[in-house]
């Protein structure tokens, strides 16, 4: 049988490149030695102002932009944490063994508060206990995530081993795994891509708006023209060039930036070919599964059906090793 493990992402907007290198392609590239459950975590997402009338819509972008890049729902279960209830039954019972300085220390957590001081709310600050909830229902031993979900899966095997400790041995304690995109900065070229800033490349963008985002992205800001030469270490678009282009595209433009023989439209043509061949297929895929949307919820609907026992399995140990039975 194949081995469990959890990773999801907020349905708080459109998923970006970021969202595609640091998660989803490593989670496709693991549904064959595991049987994953990816989630759309809504109830993370309600941690700031959001419409109701909105989510809906979210989730089911979201579901489309899991199914557009390559996962099936014959080898992973997608789902929708809130379908799934033993998720927030653990968090309350990880709460009552999480000191509130450790949260406090974490620091998205401070970073929400700057970004949100109007809204410092209870779910914000428990955040990091829903999610080590989410992974240790499933026993995940691994997780696929980005560089900024380190902090939360430390705090996660913090907590796993402090369950361990006080109730007897339940949970495995999961390791983070990150891949070459783990990092993926925003089009200014300074903050991460991130849904809140307004410096993504999204999983639908038409090749027009990838082609005119990336001909304004951010550069080496001290290469003023053409003829000086450049930075490429210091170069956003190098990182993407990373992650994008052939280790022979890599060299050439590194090289060219160094002695000035190639200017950085050029470079960015390079990678705009190749960043709309990612995008493109994508984007048509979840185009077409937009248009149905009842096939969307019912893989939804049969994704929360296949997780809901393996919860309920690890529920039953929870509860038992707790003293909650009777
Ligand atoms: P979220 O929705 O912010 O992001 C989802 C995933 O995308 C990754 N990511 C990035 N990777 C590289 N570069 C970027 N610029 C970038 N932006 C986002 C994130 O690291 C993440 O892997 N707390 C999680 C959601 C969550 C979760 C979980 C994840 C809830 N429960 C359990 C794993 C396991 C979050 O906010 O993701």
């Amino acid at each position: 049988m194949r081995k469990h493990f959890f990773s999801g992402i907020q349905p708080s907007g459109r998923l970006h490149i970021g969202n595609y290198l640091g998660a989803i392609k490593q989670w496709i590239a693991l549904q064959d030695e595991y049987e994953p459950i990816f989630g759309i975590v809504d109830y993370h997402a309600m941690t700031v102002r959001y419409d109701p009338a909105e989510m809906r819509g979210r989730v089911l972008d979201a579901a489309a932009s899991y199914l557009a890049a390559g996962l099936e729902p014959e080898k992973s279960i997608l789902m929708v944490q809130s379908d799934v209830p033993e998720h927030t039954e653990l968090a309350w019972i990880l709460n009552c063994i999480t000191p509130m300085g450790r949260l406090s220390r974490i620091p998205t957590f401070k970073d929400k508060v700057r970004q949100n001081p109007d809204n410092v709310n209870m779910g914000l600050f428990d955040y990091p206990v829903l999610m080590a909830a989410d992974i240790l229902l499933y026993k995940s031993e691994i997780v696929p995530v980005g560089e900024d979900q380190v902090p939360h899966l430390e705090f996660t095997r913090d907590v796993a081993e402090r369950f361990n400790s006080a109730f007897g041995e339940v949970f495995a304690e999961p390791a983070e795994v990150l891949s070459p995109g783990a990092r993926i900065l925003g089009l200014d070229g300074v903050n991460k891509m991130s849904k809140s800033l307004d410096n993504c490349l999204y999983l639908d963008d038409s090749d027009d708006e990838i082609s005119r985002k990336l001909s304004t992205a951010v550069t080496d800001p001290a290469r003023k023209r053409r003829t000086d030469p450049g930075d490429p270490t210091i170069c956003n678009i190098m990182n993407l060039h990373d992650v994008f282009s052939t280790s022979e595209e890599r060299e050439q433009c590194a090289d060219g930036c160094r002695n000035a023989t190639i200017g950085c439209l050029d470079c960015k043509k390079i990678l705009i070919g190749h960043v709309v061949e990612t995008i493109r297929p994508i984007r048509e895929r979840k185009t077409d599964l937009l248009a149905r949307p009842d096939d969307i919820l019912d893989i939804l609907r049969e994704g929360a059906a296949r997780a809901r026992p393996i919860a309920q399995a690890t529920m039953a140990e929870v509860r038992r090793a707790v003293g909650v039975t009777r």
